[in-house]
């Protein structure tokens, strides 16, 4: 398969490795035990145009095709998966979104300063009700003419406190169901609108994830994406690119261990020799890189169905379905490599280990994406 790397996608994979190791490498560890936002390095990630690629130049996006954006996503998540997770919302669900079903009203007011980085996006599909069950929304949008009045509770919501502008999917008429369903671009700070708590995570520390309460929030009608009731299909199509940026960022926690253990064997010793002397050890090796290699194929087959306009629904979800579990072994076997230094957090791939898991949870657990292949395959 050609995947027609250009010398810009090149020149891409470096300018995000560097950016990786000199600007994110050095605190990661810190802001992982504090939880604390990577905000400066978000900042001079939009200044240097990492926080919309692939949106429209006319909207101060790169107008870069996904493949370049599932590069500067493996490089960055190799390192710090916490700041790639706010890169791959702000691109691939909120400015992906916006710039394909927004308004040029929309656009001009929202997605010009996401695209610089001067803004953060958030989605906001999931409920304490409705996570895989996406159809199942019980926050309500009711049409009052001029606006809607917004009601409810949204969970999980990653750059929870820390965005600006948020993507809320809302039911308007419960009986029309999926197709009852609108999205929003709802404002920070607008009455009724209340963040909640931050959740104390397991990985991905550094990213802020908060419950989102709205309480009578008046929604403008100028502030609906699409046609009234497009909601459902806008959140379905843009998490079918979004699987893509997430499945990217579990190649690439997996890429980084790999890297880490394949350094560590060659140097540490036992019986005498290099680690990497101990065929079990190098058989280890040999199966990570092996399945990392088939991971990167995946992903860059449905980045590249992307960019040709071909369907990319069931591609996605096997790139998603296949990364997320090759970062869950690989981290393990890093760590295994690592012996006791594995355990603990200087040596760094514990945390990738922790990182890992939640590729296999948000943007839909594996188990949806086999929903996703196991309908595509058997339909007529
Ligand atoms: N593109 C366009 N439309 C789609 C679609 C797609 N990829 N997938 C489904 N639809 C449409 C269907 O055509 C159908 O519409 P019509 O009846 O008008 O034809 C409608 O959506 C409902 O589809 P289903 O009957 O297939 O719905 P379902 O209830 O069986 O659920 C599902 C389908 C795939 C399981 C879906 O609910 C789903 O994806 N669930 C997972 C939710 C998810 O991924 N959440 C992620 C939240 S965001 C996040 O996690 C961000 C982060 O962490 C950083
Ligand atoms: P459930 O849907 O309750 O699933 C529980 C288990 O049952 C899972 O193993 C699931 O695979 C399985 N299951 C459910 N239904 C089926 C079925 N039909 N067949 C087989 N197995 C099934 N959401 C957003 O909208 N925006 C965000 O920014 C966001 N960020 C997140 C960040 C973090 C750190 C986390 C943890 C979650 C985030 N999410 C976000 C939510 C995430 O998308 C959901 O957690 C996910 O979709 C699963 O939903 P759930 O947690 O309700 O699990």
């Amino acid at each position: 398969m050609d995947f027609k790397l250009t010398e810009e996608h090149e020149m891409i994979r470096q300018a995000a490795r560097d950016f990786a190791k000199n600007e994110l490498l050095p605190g990661v560890i810190e802001r992982d035990n504090k939880q604390e936002f990577p905000k400066e390095q978000i900042k001079q990630l939009g200044e240097l145009g990492f926080m919309g690629m692939m949106a429209s130049p006319e909207y101060g996006g790169g107008g870069m095709d996904t493949v370049a954006y599932v590069i500067a996503m493996e490089e960055l998540s190799k390192v710090d998966a916490s700041a790639s997770v706010v890169v791959s919302v702000n691109n691939s669900l909120v400015c992906w979104g916006l710039d394909t079903y927004g308004s040029k009203e929309q656009k001009e007011k929202y997605l010009t300063k996401l695209t610089s980085g001067e803004s953060i996006g958030a989605f906001c599909l999931s409920e304490p009700e409705a996570g895989s069950d996406a159809t199942s929304q019980k926050t309500t949008a009711i049409d009052q003419g001029d606006h809607y009045i917004l009601n409810g509770t949204k969970n999980w919501i990653t750059n929870g406190n820390s965005a600006d502008y948020y993507l809320i999917i809302a039911q308007t008429d419960r009986e029309k169901k999926h197709r009852g369903i609108n999205a929003f671009i709802v404002e920070k700070g607008w009455e009724g609108f209340e963040i909640g708590p931050k959740e104390d995570k397991m990985g991905i520390r550094g990213s802020d994830t908060h419950s989102l309460i709205f309480n009578d929030v008046k929604v403008p009608k100028e502030n609906r994406i699409g046609e009234d009731g497009f909601g459902f299909k806008f959140a379905m199509k843009t998490l079918s690119g979004g699987r893509i940026g997430i499945a990217a960022q579990a190649l690439g926690i997996a890429a980084g261990a790999y890297e880490l253990a394949l350094e560590y064997a060659k140097t540490r010793k036992a019986f005498g020799t290099e680690i990497k002397n101990h065929q079990a050890i190098a058989f280890k090796l040999a199966d990570m890189h092996t399945s990392i290699e088939a991971a990167r194929h995946l992903v860059m087959k449905a980045a590249v169905d992307k960019d040709n306009g071909d369907n990319y629904d069931l591609s996605g979800a096997m790139a998603k379905l296949y990364a997320s579990q090759v970062a869950m072994d690989v981290t393990t076997e890093a760590v295994q490599v690592h012996g006791g230094n594995g355990y603990v957090k200087e040596y760094h791939v514990e945390r990738l280990m922790r990182d890992a898991k939640i590729t296999q949870i948000y943007e839909g657990t594996s188990e949806i994406q086999k929903i996703v292949i196991s309908r595509t395959i058997l339909e007529d």
